[in-house]
């Protein structure tokens, strides 16, 4: 059998220069070594490893801060292997509080923008969900929403850097509309905001953004840690209201030792995600996460002043509108083409750059550039030089000679 396994040097060298990943592709120093230490560890095995259960409390306790949920004590955070499954049993736990309220056979719906990610469609479809989407706008439309609710809306999702523009909703004028919803009929919507990516940005970048357990719709939220978290995947959260949890959706056993709950659908669980985040937040703290995300946006930056000096491209992302870091662009010429071209001449010399379509710019093709934590300026000045080496190949010619 043919070994496909690349070098150490490759898989690292593809990782760093992976420009449309959301994960972290570097670990580094103390946090990686708290990573490889408990790697042969399964964190669900509390009672042989009692440490893992201070280290998961201590984690999402941070979180509930982060999100600003200030009564600790009615919340509920679960540790998943990712935002995916952080969506599915929220929207789970969520399907079974309507049902139980509403005492309605009826199919619940969910309103979603057609730039939400396909977490949200895998869960409704295998919960029984019906979706009620919306136009495609960059972000959620708020002024639509109210054609879109019905008596079995059973929740809203809005997102904190949604997948196709990066840019994060204005869940405070959501959750205004959704008050007034409240008064005028008495249905209470919750709203799950899905902060994927944007959990770890919008509270060190934006704090001015009100979008989390402060507004009384926002009931969950999920985050991935292996993204802005800095944690290699795979590790997620899903924090929620207790109004619902349902103990009845848990499953309780004792075989490994010790009376062990779960409500997530994985049971087994890598430590060495929990270690590593529960490491990264004690050593960073606020401040810390903070200076790293600020120098995400300075590179930020960097890039975007460099692209429009090429003066071949349009910047959707960065915009007006508060974002992840990150760059969202199209060739200004709308030749679809030249986009793959671009693409395929950069894997030539490693970089990943994913394209898609922007259906709400007439599906132009555009590409996505993640600026994450290992995106080193150096890494930045090179990938420069090879997007001009792509566009000015008769002048790369002439240098060479
Ligand atoms: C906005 C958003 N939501 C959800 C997800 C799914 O997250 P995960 O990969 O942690 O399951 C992603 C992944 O990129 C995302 O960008």
């Amino acid at each position: 059998m043919q070994n496909t396994l690349l070098s150490n040097f490759n898989v690292s060298l593809r990782a760093a220069k992976n420009l449309g990943t959301f994960s972290t592709t570097c670990m580094q120093g103390d946090a990686l070594k708290v990573f490889n230490q408990y790697a042969a560890l399964n964190a669900v095995d509390s009672a042989a490893y009692p440490e893992m259960t201070h280290i998961t409390s201590q984690c999402g306790e941070f979180l509930l801060s982060l999100f600003n949920a200030d009564e600790r004590g009615n919340y509920h955070y679960f540790p998943t292997s990712g935002s995916s499954e952080a969506v599915f049993v929220s929207l789970l736990l969520m399907k079974h509080h309507w049902q139980l309220k509403n005492k309605n056979i009826e199919k619940p719906n969910i309103i979603l923008s057609p730039t939400a990610h396909v977490a949200f469609h895998v869960a409704a479809k295998s919960l029984d969900i019906d979706i009620n989407l919306l136009d495609y706008k960059d972000t959620i439309d708020v002024t639509a929403i109210h054609n879109y609710i019905n008596k079995n809306t059973m929740a809203l999702i809005c997102s904190m850097g949604n997948t196709i523009t990066l840019q994060m909703e204005e869940v405070e004028k959501v959750n205004a509309l959704l008050g007034r919803h409240f008064k005028n009929t008495g249905d209470f919507i919750p709203i799950h905001v899905d902060a994927a990516s944007g959990g770890f940005v919008a509270p060190f970048f934006y704090p001015q953004l009100i979008w989390d357990f402060r507004l009384e719709h926002v009931q969950a939220i999920n985050v991935s840690s292996h993204k802005f978290g800095l944690v290699y995947p795979s590790l997620g959260w899903l924090c929620i209201h207790n109004d619902y949890y349902l103990s009845d959706l848990s499953h309780e056993n004792s075989y490994l030792g010790k009376k062990i709950k779960r409500t997530v659908v994985q049971f087994s669980q890598p430590a060495s995600q929990l270690a590593a985040q529960h490491y990264n937040i004690h050593t960073l703290g606020f401040s810390g996460y903070q200076n790293i995300v600020h120098e995400l946006f300075s590179k930020v930056s960097l890039l975007s002043e460099a692209f429009k000096k090429m003066d071949f491209f349009n910047l959707v992302t960065p915009s007006s509108q508060p974002a992840v870091p990150g760059i969202i662009f199209t060739f200004k010429d709308n030749k679809q083409d030249k986009m793959i071209e671009l693409s395929r001449y950069l894997n030539q010399r490693y970089w990943h750059l994913p394209t898609f379509e922007l259906a709400h710019l007439g599906n132009k093709t555009a590409a996505r550039i993640i600026v994450r934590n290992g995106l080193s300026e150096q890494l930045i000045d090179e990938l420069v030089l090879d997007i001009n080496a792509f566009l000015h190949p008769s002048t790369q010619i002439i240098k060479k000679s």
